[in-house]
């Protein structure tokens, strides 16, 4: 047993992510250690006190394995290797054992539903013939036609276009087509071989070994698709199946994805639990876009995910009511199953909550915002973003944030195409603009370069910051009152020193007024005000507030979240 993992092993607080705040990081942008533009290891190492005095629990990192980046890195070609843009396994273990010592633990992302095509799985089938044990590794079909030049089903890829693409044989001719769900660079695994499954296990091990308190699993959803690959009657591009908007039933939600949510995922949920039980206190989080979230709920608990996301609470507007209705659903879905809800607002694949929030119509996932589309109104949307986590930290359960929104950071709107590399971009002839624009670099230290101390290279870093970023950068934020870094700290200490994230959750009516929404959680009460007229505030000690100057006032305006701690 390693120094690393007898640090984990921590039989008392084995439970540990039932409460815990998890810090994503996206290691391209958060902080470049060695000049060349592009976040690292070393950068993440060397600014991990930012991170202790922020009080997260864990860190979550995007891929950083090798990778031709086509997709950022979610196109692994060697699921044990670092790749040299980020560093080494040695500048992973070095900064494994300084999180640890800061009592932060390291959550890796696990890529099992597709591989890179520069994988040497793949290779290796691309040059192996027609029905080999090499092709079994992935999803090989022959096409349909005469000619087999027709592709072999109907679904669409997520990015956009179809989801198959054609090969030419070893001897030179057109032939078989293979699935990606995703880009053409990111082929679909055969889930139901017994080579794959046993090849995971041995990546999840690898890493368990290593010291990682556990994965977030990419596309938990994918893996297994309906036998037959049937035709659909309609392609969906979505990754949770279907719009909101499009109120589908669940019999046609299950007929149009026949390559999500499939029954047997289960099973691999179960054999993966099973692995990580070996091990104490590790944790398993799905990125399982499955809902509703009583469908979801299936994938957690006993047995099976430790946690899932709650893309149905990402999605809730910032208004009273559906504020209500999703956090009823949430608490309902998962205590069902005895697991915790978790909530979250912002990741790399979404637009940065100030700014959905700062938008008068939504923005469907994957579409992103660009310099033609309508624009958010910043200081409306980091005004309710603020309140909105304010009022979903104070909830039980996991809460997970994405770097630079304890900055207040708003989305990188007006990104010129020539910078953008998102897959969607280019899959779609730039009509849905994609993802880069909440995954630029984080500004550190206003003005000291162009990238404002992401990185020492002179310029911008791989994607340019807007102008906007000087104004957030983390220096001009450390010690100042009412800053959207000091507010965030603030939230995180209260709710460890009250032990919110295991709290009993129970809505208090009794403080609202029709504008507003009220909780009580451990004898904190957490009220937010959502528009119209100032409300007063009960009696109590105020804990926390978005509004810092509350204190003088004595009211609570619009767009504003306080804790108060009922006397
Ligand atoms: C997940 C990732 C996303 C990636 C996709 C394909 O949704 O979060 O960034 O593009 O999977 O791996």
């Amino acid at each position: 047993m390693s120094e690393n993992e007898l640090l984990y092993v921590t039989k008392e607080n084995a439970e540990w992510w039932r409460s815990a705040v998890i810090y994503q990081i996206y290691p391209r942008s958060f902080a470049d250690g060695n000049g060349d533009g592009m976040g690292d290891l070393k950068g993440v190492t060397d600014r991990l006190e930012s991170l202790a005095e922020l009080g997260i629990d864990a860190i979550w990192f995007s891929p950083f394995f090798k990778s031709p980046q086509k997709d950022a890195g979610y196109d692994v070609s060697d699921y044990k290797d670092i790749d040299p843009l980020f560093g080494t396994l040695h500048d992973f273990d070095t900064m494994l054992a300084k999180a640890t010592k800061l009592g932060i633990r390291i959550i890796v992302d696990l890529v099992p539903n597709h591989s890179s095509d520069q994988h040497a799985l793949f290779q290796a089938a691309l040059k192996a013939p027609k029905g080999s044990p090499e092709r079994e590794m992935y999803m090989f079909r022959d096409g349909k036609g005469l000619f087999g030049n027709k592709e072999p089903n109907n679904w669409k890829s997520v990015f956009g276009g179809n989801a198959w693409s054609r090969i030419t044989e070893p001897n030179g001719k057109k032939g078989q087509w293979y699935l990606h769900i995703f880009d053409a660079s990111q082929p679909d695994f055969n889930w139901d071989n017994p080579k794959v499954v046993e090849y995971f296990d041995g990546v999840l091990r690898f890493w368990l070994d290593r010291g990682v308190a556990g994965f977030r699993i990419d596309v938990a959803h994918g893996m297994k698709k309906r036998k037959g690959l049937p035709d659909t009657k309609k392609a969906s591009t979505e990754m949770g199946g279907a719009k909101a908007e499009d109120q589908m039933t669940i019999e046609e939600l299950e007929e149009q994805n026949p390559f999500w949510g499939q029954p047997e995922v289960h099973e691999i949920n179960k054999r993966w639990r099973k692995i990580l039980d070996e091990y104490d206190d590790r944790v398993m989080c799905g990125e399982a876009w499955i809902m509703p979230l009583n469908r979801m709920a299936s994938w957690v608990g006993p047995g099976e995910y430790h946690q899932t996301f709650n893309f149905g609470y990402m999605f809730a507007d910032w208004k009273k009511e559906a504020q209500r209705k999703s956090i009823n659903e949430s608490l309902e879905a998962f205590g069902k199953v005895g697991a915790p809800s978790t909530w979250v607002f912002s990741n790399h694949d979404v637009i940065r909550h100030v700014s959905r929030f700062g938008m008068v119509n939504g923005v469907p996932q994957g579409d992103g915002i660009g310099p033609n589309s309508e624009q958010p109104d910043e200081a409306v949307g980091l005004r309710k973003g603020r309140a909105a986590t304010a009022f979903m930290l104070g909830l039980p359960g996991g809460a997970y944030l994405y770097q630079g929104e304890e900055l207040g950071l708003p989305e990188h709107t007006t990104l010129e195409g020539k910078y953008r590399e998102d897959p969607t971009w280019f899959r779609t002839n730039g009509e849905r603009v994609g993802r880069d624009g909440c995954r630029v670099p984080l500004p550190w230290e206003s003005g000291s370069n162009e990238s404002n101390g992401f990185s020492t290279k002179t310029g911008n870093g791989w994607l340019p910051q807007p102008g906007s970023y000087k104004r957030y950068a983390r220096d001009l934020q450390v010690g100042q009152p009412g800053s959207t870094l000091e507010l965030y700290k603030s939230l995180l200490k209260i709710r460890k020193a009250h032990d919110l994230g295991a709290g009993n959750f129970a809505w208090a009516p009794e403080f609202e007024n029709e504008n507003s929404l009220a909780y009580v959680n451990k004898g904190v009460l957490v009220l937010a005000n959502f528009d119209g007229h100032p409300i007063t505030l009960p009696a109590g000690e105020i804990l926390v507030t978005t509004q810092h100057d509350l204190r003088v006032e004595g009211e609570l305006e619009h767009d504003q979240t306080v804790w108060i701690k009922l006397s």
